[in-house]
């Protein structure tokens, strides 16, 4: 896939001293997880009629900020897994200290790589590094985090929504919008359509990965199963039951399918694959 052949390719440091850091970036980022962010990123290019491969480096960097957030959050301090992407985590393989640089590099390198090698005009670009922090920061994916790990949601489905959305929705919303604002003005009357679908899209991934974590195998998810439960995380599966679950991730998929209708009224084939695949996948 173009995606791996260009996480491959990427190098960040010359410094021998720094080769260490380098190995478990390239360990953790390189073992092979679905790339579900940046594929959505090459497929909303081709929905706005951009050239796909245009935005690797956007796609690349979404891919890198994805998988820092997963050696922190496999870190003891956190979810305290000892398997990803079907190899021990970085902080087993590498130790905690190192595990925690990792993330942090692979968070920087994702910024210098967006802003040295993503093509576009300065204005777009700067709209796509704004959004990109923005869905990471304290208004997104690591203020989830933060609701997920301090038990902070408020009581009801709305606040489980909430802590979804942010944690898991925002990242890969970001997969979508950055595009967007990247490609820049003449999109604007079906960018609220394109927004819809984009949470939407998010929510309905942490959905299933919620029943997943219940119904799913460590040998095809890659991750250890049942990682919530002895966690005692708030899921959608603790709050509404497996089969109450999955009846609202059928929902959750409809309304995406819709807003994407809406979105792209003529049509964006792989957008439709692969919100398909979000929801019946296995792994
Ligand atoms: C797992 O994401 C973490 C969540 C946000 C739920 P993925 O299921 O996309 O993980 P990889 O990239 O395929 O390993
Ligand atoms: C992780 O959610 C979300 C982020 C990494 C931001 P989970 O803790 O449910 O992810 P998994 O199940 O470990 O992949
Ligand atoms: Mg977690
Ligand atoms: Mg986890
Ligand atoms: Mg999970």
């Amino acid at each position: 896939m173009e995606v791996d052949g260009f996480l491959e390719d990427l190098r960040f440091s010359n410094e021998e001293a720094c080769a260490g850091l380098e190995q478990a970036m390239r360990y953790s980022l390189l073992a092979g997880g679905k790339r579900i962010r940046p594929v959505l990123t090459l497929a909303t290019a081709a929905a706005v009629g951009w050239e796909p491969g245009s935005v690797l480096p956007l796609a690349a960097a979404i891919e890198l900020i994805h998988t820092y957030s997963l050696i922190h959050d496999d870190l003891p301090a956190m979810d305290d897994d000892d398997l990803r992407r079907g190899r021990p985590t970085c902080h087993r393989a590498f130790g905690e200290d190192v595990a925690i640089l990792a993330g942090d590099g692979l968070y920087a390198e994702a910024f210098r790589l967006l802003l040295e090698q993503q093509p576009g005009e300065p204005a777009g670009l700067l709209a796509a590094a704004r959004e990109l922090a923005a869905a990471t920061g304290v208004q997104g994916m690591v203020g989830g985090q933060f609701i997920d790990v301090a038990g902070t949601a408020p009581d009801g489905p709305a606040g489980l929504r909430r802590l979804h959305e942010l944690k898991t929705g925002r990242l890969i919303g970001a997969s979508i919008e950055c595009v967007l604002v990247l490609v820049g003005g003449h999109i604007r009357d079906t960018m609220s359509s394109f927004r819809s679908f984009a949470s939407e899209l998010g929510v309905l991934f942490q959905i299933v990965d919620d029943i997943l974590d219940v119904t799913g195998s460590q040998e095809t998810l890659g991750k250890p199963q049942g990682s919530d439960e002895r966690l005692g995380k708030r899921t959608y599966v603790t709050e509404f039951g497996l089969d109450g679950a999955r009846a609202l991730a059928r929902e959750s998929h409809q309304r995406a399918r819709s807003a994407l209708a809406q979105a792209a009224p003529s049509g964006a084939m792989e957008l439709e694959q692969i919100t398909d695949f979000i929801a019946t996948r296995t792994y």
